[in-house]
Parts: C-alpha cells; sequence; structure tokens
C-alpha cells in the first residue's frame, strides 16, 4: 500500500450511502472526483453516520447501501491505488473532532444553516428534531478538516479542496468558520517565538497584536477549506425535472442497455415537436442535454441542426442519445458486475482505505488534542500553555520573577497576563502600565505581590483618576498563581468619587485587595471593601 502523499494538496469529499448510484451522481461529483486523483492526494468516503441522522430509526439498509456505493466509486473509476477510500464510521477520529468542535460552536451556526429548516419541514415523516440532525454540518466539518494537511508542511500545500455541488457549499463555508475560530483559539505550540515578538512589541510601544499575524500561519492547526464547485452540469431525469433518486426519474449506473433504451424512448422532449414535420428546440429539450453531456461533436451536431430543421425524429434522436448514455455507462457496469462477485476483496479494499484514513486522521488529532491542551504526554504541559478561555487563574511553575527588578517584574507579569487574553481583545500600549481598548478606553494594569507578612493581602500603587478600566493582577506565591480582576467603570467610578472628596490631593492612590473566606475584597482609604469575585477574569469591559 502506497504511503500518504501530502505533496499536492488535499482533496477530500464524501456521499451518503443511498444505495446505488445514479447517472446524475455521476456527472455530479464522480466523473468529476476520478479526475482530480491524478493531481491531488484524494480521500473519498462513505457518511454512514450522515445516513443515521435523517435515517436513525431504520438502519438496517445502511450496511448494504455503503456496499453499493463503495461498488459505485470502483466502478466508475476511482482508484484505491491513488486515493484513500473508507467508510467514515471505520475511522473513529470523525466522532472525537466532532465531539471537541462541539464545544465551540454557537448554536446559532447550525440553525442558520440553510438545508436544516428546509428539511425539517421537507421531511415531515420523520422526526428531525435531534441533536444529530442539528448537528450534522459540524460533522461534516469534522470529516473535511480531519484531513488536513499537517501544518509542518509549506503554506502552499495545506490547501484542502472540497469538491461539492452547490447546496454543500454553505456547510463548506460553515467549516471555514469553523477551523478560524478552532485556530484562534488554539494556536499551535510554537507561542514561544511570537511571544517574544510580542514582548517587542509591548515594549516600544507599537501595537500588541492579539490576533496571530498571517506569517503565523503555521500555528494555525487548520486550513481554511476551499469548495472545488463541480461544473453545473444540468442532467435531467426522464421526466424532465432533475434526475433524483426522490423522483424514481433516473439511470442508474448499472441499469442494462435494453433498460436505458426503453426509459430514453419515454424521456420527455420538446413539446414543440409534437409533430414530426415541426421544428424544436434542443436547449429546450432534456434530450439535447444528454448529447450535450454525452455525445462526440458529429452526433451532437447533426442531432442539433436535425432538431431545428425537423429533419430528425425525435425517436431517433432518443436512439441517439441512448447509445452515448450506454457509452458511458457500459463500461461502468461491466466493471460492476465483476467486483459483485468478490465483495469480500471490495470489503478489503475499504478496510485497508480505512487504515490510511485512521493514520492521517490520528496525525489530526494528536495535533488538536495538543493545541488544546488534552494530548496524552506530560511533556507538553508547558508554562506559557494557555488556559481555556476565562480561565480563573495561570499557574506558573516558574518564580523566577521575583528574582528581576521590581520594575521588569511587573512587566513580565503583565506580559504574561496580555499572552491569556482571549483573541478578540486587541490591547495597545499607550504608556508604562497604561493600555488602550480598541473602544479607546483607557485601562491601568497594576501589579502586586501577595504580602509577605500579611498573606493573602496585596497592595497596588495607581496614580490618577483618568482611567476607564482598572485591571489588577494579584501575584500569589504558593500557589504560584496570577489572578486578574478587570474592575470596569461602574465600579471604578464611587472610588474615585471618594478620591475626589479626599482633600489631600495625593498622586499615588492605594488600592488593596485582600482574600476573606473565599472572597476578594477591594477597598481603597476611606471607602468601603467591594467584593469583587465576579470580576476575576470577567473580560467583556476589554473587548467593547
Ligand atoms: N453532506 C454531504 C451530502 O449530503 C455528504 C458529506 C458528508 C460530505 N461529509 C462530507 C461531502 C464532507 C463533502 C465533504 O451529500
Ligand atoms: Fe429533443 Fe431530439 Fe426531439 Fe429535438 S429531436 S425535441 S432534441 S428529442
Amino acid at each position: 500500500m502506497t504511503d500518504i502523499k501530502p505533496t499536492k494538496g488535499r482533496v477530500l469529499s464524501g456521499m451518503r450511502p443511498t444505495g446505488k448510484l445514479h447517472l446524475g451522481n455521476y456527472v455530479g461529483a464522480l466523473r468529476n472526483w476520478v479526475k482530480l486523483q491524478d493531481e491531488y492526494d484524494c480521500f473519498f468516503f462513505i457518511a454512514d453516520w450522515h445516513a443515521l441522522t435523517t435515517d436513525y430509526a431504520e438502519t438496517s439498509a445502511v450496511k448494504q447501501n455503503s456496499l453499493e456505493v463503495i461498488l459505485d466509486y470502483l466502478a466508475a473509476g476511482l482508484d484505491p491505488e491513488r486515493s484513500t477510500l473508507f467508510i467514515q464510521s471505520h475511522v473513529p477520529q470523525h466522532a472525537e473532532l466532532h465531539l471537541l468542535f462541539s464545544m465551540i460552536t454557537p448554536l446559532g451556526w447550525l440553525e442558520r444553516v440553510p438545508s436544516y429548516k428546509e428539511q425539517r419541514e421537507n421531511l415531515k415523516e420523520k422526526d428531525l428534531g435531534t441533536y444529530g440532525f442539528l448537528g450534522y454540518p459540524l460533522l461534516q466539518a469534522a470529516d473535511i478538516l480531519l484531513y488536513s494537511p499537517p501544518p509542518d508542511l509549506p503554506e502552499c500545500d495545506r490547501e484542502l479542496f472540497v469538491p461539492v455541488g452547490e447546496d454543500q457549499v454553505p456547510h463548506v463555508e460553515m467549516t471555514r468558520e469553523v477551523a478560524r475560530r478552532f485556530n484562534y483559539f488554539y494556536p499551535l505550540g510554537k507561542w514561544e517565538a511570537v511571544t517574544s515578538e510580542l514582548a517587542e512589541e509591548v515594549r516600544s510601544g507599537i501595537p500588541v497584536r492579539r490576533r496571530p499575524h498571517p506569517k503565523y500561519k503555521a500555528m494555525f492547526a487548520f486550513p481554511e477549506p476551499q469548495p472545488l464547485l463541480t461544473p453545473a452540469a444540468k442532467l435531467p431525469g426522464i421526466d424532465g425535472r432533475k434526475m433524483s433518486k426522490s423522483y424514481n426519474n433516473f439511470i442508474s449506473l448499472t441499469e442494462d442497455p435494453d433498460s436505458i433504451r426503453e426509459k430514453l424512448s419515454r424521456m420527455v422532449n420538446d413539446p414543440r415537436r409534437a409533430r414530426l414535420s415541426e421544428p424544436g428546440n434542443p436547449d429546450d429539450c432534456p434530450v439535447g442535454d444528454l448529447h450535450k453531456l454525452f455525445s462526440g461533436d458529429e452526433v451532437r451536431m447533426r442531432t442539433d441542426s436535425g432538431c431545428r430543421t425537423a429533419g430528425i425524429s425525435c425517436i431517433e434522436c432518443k436512439s441517439l442519445a441512448a447509445d452515448s448514455v450506454i457509452q458511458i455507462v457500459q463500461p461502468i457496469r461491466l466493471r460492476r458486475l465483476n467486483l459483485e462477485k468478490s465483495p469480500d476483496a471490495v470489503w478489503k479494499i475499504l478496510d485497508l482505505g480505512a487504515q490510511r484514513a485512521r493514520d492521517a486522521a490520528e496525525e489530526s488529532m494528536r495535533m488538536v488534542r495538543e493545541a488544546m491542551g488534552l494530548s496524552h504526554d506530560l511533556g507538553s504541559m508547558r508554562p506559557s500553555a494557555r488556559p481555556a478561555l476565562g480561565a480563573q487563574s495561570h499557574v506558573h511553575p516558574d518564580l523566577s520573577y521575583w528574582d528581576a527588578e521590581r520594575t521588569e517584574r511587573g512587566n513580565y507579569l503583565r506580559q504574561e497576563w496580555l499572552q491569556h487574553l482571549p483573541s478578540t481583545i486587541a490591547l495597545q500600549v499607550l504608556e508604562h502600565r497604561v493600555y488602550r481598548t480598541a473602544t479607546g478606553k483607557r485601562v491601568a494594569v497594576p501589579t502586586a505581590r501577595e504580602q509577605a507578612h500579611a498573606p493573602g493581602e496585596w497592595v497596588f500603587l495607581t496614580r490618577d483618576k483618568t482611567y476607564e478600566i482598572l485591571v489588577l493582577l494579584c501575584w500569589r506565591r504558593a500557589p504560584n498563581e496570577l489572578i486578574d480582576f478587570v474592575i470596569p467603570q461602574n465600579v471604578l467610578q464611587p472610588i474615585w468619587k471618594k478620591f475626589e472628596t479626599d482633600n489631600q490631593k495625593k498622586r499615588n492612590r492605594i488600592v488593596r485587595v485582600f482574600k476573606v473566606n473565599g472572597d476578594f475584597l477591594m477597598r481603597v482609604p476611606g471607602g468601603e471593601p467591594v467584593r469583587i469575585n465576579d470580576l476575576q477574569a470577567q473580560y467583556s469591559p476589554l473587548e467593547r
């Protein structure tokens, strides 16, 4: 078995196991996939879990249908040597990634997917008010992103394409949003390099970037996948409507020549040709569409002009179209008949495909677990590992800050804090200890160490009353911990008032924080203590 060859960008696509495929599936997808095999590292799968999102109540056909689909994949020319062909449920990593994505995906994104409401209304006979049905576009996002080329490849090789029809484009769009969200929450491990640059930015006063700059793309776990729109081929069924299983107007890829002839003879044609002597227009006739898709130039031109000049009968025109369709379907049908004789060999192909898919998927999952702080080894615990959003405090195994000069010490702590902020916050350095939010609010960030003689107490010096937000960074000694309180304007105002009425115009103000029975209280001289527990790690004032 050939190794995974992540050199040309990857392609991933899949179909639900709906049973035997028809000519519409071939023209709309398979024919295109077969071509892509030469240009890309391709993964094509059968989305059996997706089938359960609508057919959970009756699953007896799922395995048989999956087998039918793989037979058609192979017969149509997908090559297990060049592409990785597998069944979704044989690769459990799809489920793991789906679960992790479900943690970060807002419900609104799923409710907004156009097919959600539509299908719930159309398939009234099924109860689609389930968790799985709402979440299936997210399962699809996991299907896609699981096969992201690894991030240590050069940027140009990290491309991921998803050949789909028009109806699936919103899903790929949502997948891009999920990738973006994941990338910003969980940048990959090379933060050290970035943080030193960040530190440089802090020192130099250039805006601090909370979002990784594009040049740090290597730190993005996932590329944003691109839909590859299958050239819109209009393939009508024999009743002239779009060819579809549910309209029962299809020509299957296993259809024998006689049956194809019979179906085509019944195909609707341009009604203007009710009589042989009257000309028609092949552009308004589904048979004309078939000629455009499947006939050679000569036949196409002959039927085209014959139709327009009433020089050919519809019966003959349809018979010629049948010849062309048979020419496409017959080799597929014969290959399939052959494959059907050895289902074991076909299942073996799926086994090997799943093995290969699992290898690629596991590589992605190792990266994902590492990025999210869920890797299976202790080695990846870094002091600068980014805690989840809203983490209450940050634990540091490193006490060396306190060996630094007093002013340096504060800078270290502020830097540490900045690095742990959610990516949606952009603070700009204004002056020493003072930042500016995106909306222009001034933020003072003093730091203090827990008092040696009075554990659970911190004393801050802050200079004047023009700050809209005060962030108190409390460094605890043991365990080494940075506790941050974001004191917003409405809490600050009464305190500054107190300062004003304090008639001695001191420049330095003292703010104390102390911990009593698990509560954190803040007090300014002469004021009442204010309980600030709820302000711990509450970053929203910094966003607005
Ligand atoms: N939802 C797709 C359909 O109904 C099938 C699918 C599942 C898929 N996962 C995918 C397609 C990933 C492309 C990529 O046809
Ligand atoms: Fe259609 Fe052919 Fe008849 Fe023209 S001649 S209307 S293209 S079937």
